[in-house]
């Protein structure tokens, strides 16, 4: 069940968000602490659908600033209005045994709201919460980390064993995946905002989003998980293209946004329920001990950005390699070519590689000339400085650095005239035409842009996620809209 949140602020308001949500929701929560001078009848008149009362007051996390006894009249006023359901916090005190008592047509939902990094205990919010009686219980908490989304998770695993009707929300960019996944640990419903106006708290996603991309209401207790984890991912593009994917492939899978700083607490809880993730900056190299096997050629680059599970062991493997070459293989093949990698670092590792086991002869340059150094030394490379560029043969150019990517779209990793009669490809894709692109067009050299290795790497975990052939040109107009 989707419940969306009706914030106001004016009457007004409330009513547009009513209207636009109604086709995403199942139940409205009148957020009557949010809504100035709330007509309550009217209110419930215009869903059209069940509802919930709620009044969250300030020392809650809510917006209600008068007394207790005013919000507690509002409450009362709107069950006899007839709403579907009342919303009262656990620590309001003895009223909230006495709403419990009372109910006849109203039921009563239970909530704490555990606020800005208070210790506690899933147990102890647990018990709390089912010792009053309440037809609901409902948890919801500030989470800084997506590991933290495994205390959602868990209480709603304990309420489905008892089969109590539960909500647990980690709230928050990095508890999202709580919002998402409520149904495969058997939660009762999650919150969403409304379609127009914002949000009624900080990580909410609108119905629509809920229903549309992530079919959140449909997923079951058998659903696969999937995501990407690293940090930050405000940019990753991962969940507009592997859910579509699935759901292409009739696959009954979720693929949602992880951001993780803490890796070993990640692995450790939310980890252990995964069925498949993609790795990205800053964990591809660290994520290697946490998994069962290793793909050899990962291995060798020292870089992983695609696991999956196997017969409950973890692999991991790299699609960034082979996504690198196959896009710059488009437009020319390197056997025979000499290839010059810029950079020293993870990318510049997995495109040399790469490069030379299609039959390039690989050079590589660096800002630290060492560490060029000591990877060409590594993979039997050719290494060349920064001043010698001008005085070397070269055919193909391969930006492995990180140098043209927002913010900094005005800087290149090479001056403009070493760019002509090459083909240059730049890995960074976000811009898409980077300052080397716009110098390597301006001189007439082919150029091959980032978001095909974008494609190509995305394309390939799908075939690992799904085992089914993923469509580029569907993948291509979806990271177009995106
Ligand atoms: P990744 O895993 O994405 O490759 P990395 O391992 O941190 O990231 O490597 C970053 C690469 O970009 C390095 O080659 C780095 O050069 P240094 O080895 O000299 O640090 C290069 N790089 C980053 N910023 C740069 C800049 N402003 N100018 C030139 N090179 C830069």
């Amino acid at each position: 069940m989707i419940i969306v949140s009706i914030i106001g602020p004016t009457m007004n308001d409330a009513l547009g968000q009513m209207k636009a949500s109604r086709r995403y929701a199942d139940m409205l929560e009148l957020r009557l602490d949010m809504i100035a001078d709330p007509n309550i009848s009217t209110l419930l008149s215009s869903a059209k659908m069940p509802c919930i009362a709620t009044c969250r007051p300030e020392w809650e996390g809510g917006s209600f600033k008068g007394s207790e006894a005013q919000r507690i009249e509002i409450l009362e006023a709107a069950s006899l209005i007839g709403v579907e359901y009342v919303d009262i916090e656990l620590n309001a005190g003895d009223v909230v045994q006495e709403f419990v008592r009372r109910r006849k047509e109203t039921r009563v939902i239970v909530s704490l709201h555990v606020i800005e990094g208070a210790l506690f205990s899933i147990d102890k919010a647990y018990k709390a919460l089912t010792s009053v009686g309440a037809d609901v219980v409902k948890l919801a908490y500030e989470a800084e980390d997506a590991g933290e989304n495994i205390l959602a998770f868990e209480f709603l695993e304990k309420a489905k064993q008892q089969r109590l009707k539960a909500v647990a929300i980690a709230m928050g960019e990095a508890g999202e995946a709580s919002r998402l996944l409520y149904k495969k640990f058997g939660g009762w419903a999650t919150y969403a905002a409304a379609e127009t106006g914002s949000i009624a708290a900080l990580g909410q996603i609108s119905g629509s989003v809920l229903k549309k991309l992530y079919r959140a209401d449909s997923l079951k207790p058998q659903t696969r998980v999937f995501g990407v984890i690293g940090n930050p991912l405000k940019q990753s593009k991962g969940t507009h293209l592997h859910n579509p994917l699935f759901q292409k492939a009739k696959m009954d899978a979720v693929y949602c946004k992880f951001p993780v700083a803490d890796l070993d607490a990640f692995m450790n809880g939310v980890g252990t329920r995964l069925d498949g993730f993609s790795v990205t900056i800053p964990h591809k190299q660290n994520i290697m001990k946490y998994l069962d096997e290793i793909d050899p050629v990962a291995k060798t680059i020292g870089a992983v950005n695609t696991v999956v599970r196997r017969k409950n062991k973890l692999y991991g493997t790299n699609t960034d390699a082979p996504g690198a070459l196959d896009a710059i293989e488009a437009v020319q093949p390197v056997k025979g070519k000499r290839v010059l990698v810029v950079g020293a670092g993870g990318a510049a590792r997995a495109i040399a590689y790469e490069a030379k086991q299609r039959g390039a002869h690989v050079l590589i340059v660096n800002r630290t000339d060492k560490k060029a150094q000591v990877l060409a030394k590594e993979f039997g490379l050719e290494y060349v400085s920064l001043k010698q560029l001008e005085r070397t043969e070269i055919d193909i150019i391969a930006n492995a650095t990180s140098v043209g990517m927002v913010p900094d779209v005005n800087e290149s990793p090479l001056p403009k005239a070493l760019l002509k009669g090459k083909v240059v490809f730049d890995a960074v894709y976000n811009p898409p035409l980077t300052k080397l692109l716009q110098d390597a067009k301006s001189v007439g050299a082919k150029t091959i842009s980032g978001t095909e290795m974008y494609l190509n790497q995305a394309a390939m975990q799908s075939v690992l996620y799904t085992g089914k052939k993923a469509d580029k040109k569907f993948m291509k107009r979806i990271l177009m809209a995106v």
